[in-house]
């Protein structure tokens, strides 16, 4: 008969105390999260929740590059796609999995197949959670028949649209904005390129359903928009999928919607757990 072993907790460090960070660490510290045990995180600036990690006597770190590796299981980027391009190599290498939200960066057709191929070599799992939006498992099993399209509607206050490439390049002045107004509509690459705080949404779309050529994108600035709206349309041979999602924004992050964090919560119950949803 097998030696009865008992699950041992994943060793988490989060990269990036920011909103989501922040959120998560503190869902983590509460209790919120069996199974899991923050050991480090890495954030370059003075923040509250960087003291009281260090208060509680855990590092955070400037740089990845330090992290106490062999003593990881899983690292969280909730940085930016600059960053989540800088630190997801070295993390793959080191044969740590990894929990991905600057989802946009996958659209850059030379990051994912290159960071997955090394995942195959080290045993790495990359890991996206569903972020701001929902119903990526109905959109992954729609991909086993025939996708026709995707269409992803984004509503935000302009607020939240401020600093946005795509919003300075086109000259848009966001001030001006009275009423319900189409910024922006494309392919997901250019979304993300144009809204790399906004819309990694687009980019979840496209992994999950494999093809980012079936994803059409639209941002709408509305200045009556008390909250983030997602609005997804799946046609395929499966039928049709129409969500709506009317998500709180995060009081730390008008750009990052409250339920981003409660997602890698989630999942990180999950991954504490014997339980898996697919
Ligand atoms: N997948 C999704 O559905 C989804 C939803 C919302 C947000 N996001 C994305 O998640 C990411 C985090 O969002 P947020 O609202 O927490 O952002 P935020 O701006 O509040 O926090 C980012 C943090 O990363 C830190 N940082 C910068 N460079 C770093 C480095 N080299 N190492 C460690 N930390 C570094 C910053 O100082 C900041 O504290 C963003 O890319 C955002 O677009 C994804």
């Amino acid at each position: 008969m097998p030696t009865m072993q008992s699950r041992a907790n994943v060793r988490l460090a989060v990269v990036g105390l920011g909103s989501i960070g922040t959120d998560v660490v503190n869902a983590v510290r509460s209790g919120h999260v069996t199974g899991i045990d923050l050991v480090a995180a890495a954030e370059p600036t003075t923040c509250p929740t960087r003291d009281e990690l260090l208060e509680a006597d855990i590092p955070v770190y400037e740089h990845v590059q330090d992290f106490p590796w062999h003593q990881l299981d899983l690292v969280l980027e909730a940085t930016s796609q600059s960053v989540l391009r800088e630190i997801a190599p070295q993390v793959v290498r080191e044969g740590v999995d990894l929990v991905i939200l600057s989802a946009g960066a996958t659209l850059d057709i030379e990051f994912l197949p290159a960071l997955l191929e090394l995942a195959d070599q080290t045993g790495s799992k990359i890991w996206f959670p569903s972020g701001a939006i929902g119903a990526l498992d109905v959109v992954r099993a729609a991909s086993v028949g025939d996708i026709e399209s995707i269409t992803l509607t984004t509503t935000k206050h302009p607020s939240a649209l401020t600093n946005a490439p795509h919003i300075e390049n086109s000259n848009i002045d966001l001030d001006s904005i009275s009423s319900r107004q189409e910024v922006f509509a494309g392919g997901p690459a250019a979304a993300v390129r144009g809204f790399p705080q906004n819309v990694n949404v687009a980019a979840l779309l496209s992994l999950a359903a494999g093809n980012p050529d079936q994803v059409h994108v639209r941002v709408i600035a509305d200045p009556n928009a008390p909250v983030n709206v997602h609005e997804i349309v799946v046609r395929g041979s499966f039928g049709t999928m129409a969500i709506r999602l009317e998500n709180e924004p995060s009081s730390t992050n008008p750009k990052t919607s409250a339920l981003a964090a409660q997602s890698v919560v989630a999942l990180l119950r999950q991954l504490g757990s014997a339980q898996r949803f697919g």
